[in-house]
């Protein structure tokens, strides 16, 4: 395509990208597509077609451990054309000082990373529910909420679960929603935490992580308790069954799939056993 362009994403472009992740039935914000330009300004993109921006994809780099791709998104009406292929280059490009590249794929987006070589890891289920009903009886006493100065102490606790340091992701979802974000803690030390991202159209629990399911499901209810009558989704991984069966006691069924997939070798692949709900597909 002769009057096709890639180049970095800039601020200017978070409008046109909404539009775009309308069309998809996407869920991010414009603050979201903001975070991913400050993440990494040099690894968001947009592809442009006579100026109108018809594809979009971002990275987040995990300090060398591995990097991520996300936001992977091409219009309707451009598919098909080798734009999502491009774009994947440009962002595998732009992380050639990481060896291992992961994201989570919807089934469409697999047929594109299949054809890259990116192998799969294991699946994700993302549980819904419409309306979250209202909470009964009294609040869990040991799940608080979160404060700011607890960030260095969840980004190192968090770490050996997720498998790389996400110290800035993480500092971005409590910035984007404190009220959303709580501690569990044992013995004065931090044993489980969750947080939030409230998307355009639903609220997005997540990351939720902790050693045990029942620590889990302390944080997700208490996560629950504020948004009763709101849609909510929880995107999960698929071997926590009972934590599954859980959520569906709760009100919850699954909605999709996605897939976690690898480029490289996947040496850092953390403790899924113990990560209960990801950040978001865009991120890990
Ligand atoms: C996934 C997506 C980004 C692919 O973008 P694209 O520009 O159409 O991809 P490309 O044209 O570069 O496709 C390259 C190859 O991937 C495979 N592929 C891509 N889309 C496919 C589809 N719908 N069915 C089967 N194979 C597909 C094919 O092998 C294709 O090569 P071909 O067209 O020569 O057969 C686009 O379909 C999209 O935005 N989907 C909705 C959002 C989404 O699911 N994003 C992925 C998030 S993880």
């Amino acid at each position: 395509m002769s009057n096709l362009t890639l180049r970095t994403m800039t601020p200017d472009d978070v409008p046109a990208c909404m539009a775009l992740k309308e069309r998809a039935g996407w869920n991010q914000t414009t603050r979201d597509w903001l975070t991913f330009v400050e993440l990494r300004p040099e690894g968001a993109f947009v592809a442009t077609v006579d100026q109108e921006v018809v594809g979009t994809a971002t990275t987040v780099d995990y300090g060398g451990q591995f990097s991520w791709i996300g936001m992977m998104l091409v219009s309707p009406d451009h598919r098909r054309k080798g734009i999502g292929s491009r774009l994947m280059r440009a962002c595998i490009d732009s992380l050639s000082n990481c060896r291992t590249v992961k994201l989570d794929a919807t089934p469409t987006g697999r047929r594109l990373y299949d054809t890259l070589g990116f192998q799969p890891e294991y699946t994700l289920t993302r549980m819904a529910c419409n309306a979250v009903p209202k909470a009964e009886g009294e609040a869990d006493v040991d799940v608080r909420p979160m404060a700011e100065s607890d960030l260095d102490q969840v980004t190192a606790f968090d770490t050996p679960f997720f498998g790389a340091e996400r110290g800035p992701v993480l500092r971005r979802w409590f910035h984007n929603a404190p009220e959303s974000a709580f501690i569990l803690r044992e013995q004065g030390r931090v044993a489980a935490f969750s947080m939030a991202r409230l998307g355009s159209h639903r609220a997005c629990i997540g990351p939720v992580v902790g050693k045990t399911q029942e620590q889990a499901e302390h944080l997700i209810l208490r996560a629950l308790r504020d948004r009763a009558g709101e849609p909510v989704v929880i995107d999960v991984f698929e071997h926590t069954t009972t934590f599954l069966d859980a959520l569906e006691e709760l009100g919850f069924s699954a909605q999709r799939g996605f897939t976690r997939m690898f480029l490289g070798p996947n040496q850092a692949p953390g403790l899924p056993a113990h990560q209960w709900a990801i950040a978001g597909p865009a991120v890990g």
